[in-house]
C-alpha cells in the first residue's frame, strides 16, 4: 500500500497513532518496572495490535494480558506465547480453542473463580493431553468476576487435583478504583484491593500450595499495585495509548491516538457536521475533545456523524476541512476500527492492522 505523505492526506474517519508518543508511554512503563520486583504484562484489550505488542515485549513486558481467547488466538498467530487471559473461560466451544493454542505450544494461564468451570476445562485439557496454567480470580472490589479470599483454597485445592490443570497464581482486578481522580483515595483503595489479594495467596499458601503469581492492576493503579509487597504482575493496558478519560488523572503518559475527521456539511446553522459518528469512535466516558478550533466542540455523535457546536456567527471550518480528535475510551475506540495510521508528527511513516478489532469471543 502506498502512504500518504501526510496524515491531512489519510481518507476518513480513520485513527492515527504518533509513533514517538507511544514509544515514550511503552518507555515510562518499563523504566518504571526496572528495579521492581514486579512485572508489567501488557493489557491487548487497549492497542488490539499486534506490533504494538511485540514494542511492548521488546521493552521488558512478562508477556502479555488479553480478555478472550480471540484476541489469545491473534497473539499466537503473531508469534507470542506468553499469554495470560485475565478473564473467565466458559463453554465447551471457547475451551477447545484454547486447547488448540496449547496444542501449538502457547503458554495461556486464565483466570477461574467457579468449581464447575474448573471440572469443565480440566476434563477437556486433559483429554487432550495438554496443560492449562489457572489464576483464581479474587474479587477485590469489582463487582465483577472473582471469588472471596476465603473461598480462594477451595478452589486452589480443585485445581491442584484436576488433571489438565497447573495452579500458577491469583489474580484480582481493581477496577473499580484505576480511574478515581483522587490520587490519594486512589492509593488507599488499591492498596485495600492488594491486602485483599494478597490474603487470598496466604490463605493459599498455608495450604501447602504454592501461588507464584499475583496479578493485578491497571493504567491508573500501575505505580501503587506495581510496587505493592507480593504483587508480581501488572495487567496495565491503555497507558501505550491514552485517552482523555485517563488523561485526567495526569499519570505522566501522553496520549498518542487522534481521530481524523472530514467537515461534510455546514448547512444546519450552528453546526460543523463531520464524517466521525458513533461506529467510528466510542462515547460512553463522554465526547471525544476536538483539538485546535478555538470556541467549538463535539456536542453529540450519531451513527455516522459527529456534530459540533461553535460560538460566533461562521463555521469556523469549512466542508472538506479536516479535524481532529483525542477519543475520550480508546480500547472501545480501536475496536470499531480496521487500521491504526501510524504518524511522526504530521508524517505517516506506516500503517498497522488492528488484528484484534472485534474479536469479543
Ligand atoms: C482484567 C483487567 N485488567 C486490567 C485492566 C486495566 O486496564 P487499563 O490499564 O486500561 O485501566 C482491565 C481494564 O478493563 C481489566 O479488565
Amino acid at each position: 500500500m502506498k502512504l500518504p505523505e501526510t496524515k491531512w492526506q489519510i481518507d476518513t474517519p480513520a485513527l492515527t497513532v504518533d509513533l514517538p508518543t507511544l514509544k515514550r508511554n511503552i518507555l515510562k512503563m518499563a523504566d518504571f518496572f526496572k528495579d521492581k520486583t514486579a512485572r508489567v504484562r501488557p493489557h491487548f484489550k487497549t492497542p488490539k495490535t499486534v506490533e504494538i505488542a511485540r514494542m511492548q515485549l521488546e521493552a521488558g513486558a512478562a508477556g502479555i494480558t488479553c480478555a478472550k481467547v480471540s484476541e489469545a488466538e491473534v497473539l499466537v498467530e503473531a508469534g507470542i506465547r506468553d499469554i495470560l487471559i485475565a478473564n473467565e473461560v466458559v463453554g465447551g466451544q471457547k475451551i477447545n480453542r484454547l486447547v488448540r493454542l496449547l496444542k501449538k505450544g502457547a503458554e495461556v494461564k486464565l483466570a477461574v473463580d467457579g468449581a464447575e468451570n474448573i471440572r469443565e476445562l480440566s476434563a477437556l485439557t486433559a483429554r487432550a493431553k495438554v496443560r492449562l496454567g489457572v489464576l483464581i480470580d479474587i474479587n477485590v472490589g469489582l463487582p465483577r468476576c472473582g471469588v472471596a479470599p476465603e473461598q480462594a483454597v477451595e478452589l486452589a485445592r480443585l485445581v491442584m487435583k484436576s488433571p489438565g490443570l497447573e495452579l500458577r497464581g491469583i489474580m484480582g482486578y481493581e477496577g473499580h478504583i484505576v480511574l478515581h481522580e483522587d490520587a490519594q483515595f486512589r492509593e488507599q483503595e488499591a492498596k485495600k484491593s492488594m491486602a485483599r489479594l494478597l490474603s487470598a495467596k496466604e490463605l493459599i499458601e498455608q495450604q501447602g500450595m504454592k501461588v507464584e503469581i499475583v496479578s493485578g492492576g491497571g493504567t491508573g493503579t500501575y505505580n501503587i499495585t506495581g510496587v505493592y509487597p507480593g504483587v508480581t504482575e501488572v495487567q496495565a493496558g491503555s497507558y501505550a495509548l491514552m485517552d482523555t478519560r485517563y488523561d485526567k488523572l495526569n499519570l505522566g503518559f501522553e496520549k498518542a491516538v487522534t481521530a481524523l475527521a472530514t467537515v461534510i456539511s455546514t448547512a444546519c446553522p450552528g453546526f460543523i457536521i463531520t464524517d466521525a459518528g458513533e461506529k467510528f469512535m466510542s462515547i460512553e466516558f463522554g465526547m471525544p475533545r476536538l483539538i485546535g478550533v478555538p470556541d467549538a466542540q463535539l456536542a453529540f455523535l450519531s451513527e455516522e456523524h459527529g456534530h459540533i457546536t461553535y460560538q460566533g456567527g461562521q463555521p469556523p471550518r469549512k466542508v472538506g476541512d479536516k479535524v481532529e480528535f483525542y477519543p475520550s475510551h480508546i480500547c472501545t475506540t480501536l475496536n470499531l476500527n480496521d487500521w491504526l495510521w501510524v504518524v511522526e508528527g504530521e508524517k505517516v511513516v506506516d500503517c498497522w492492522k488492528i488484528a484484534a478489532r472485534g474479536k469479543s469471543q
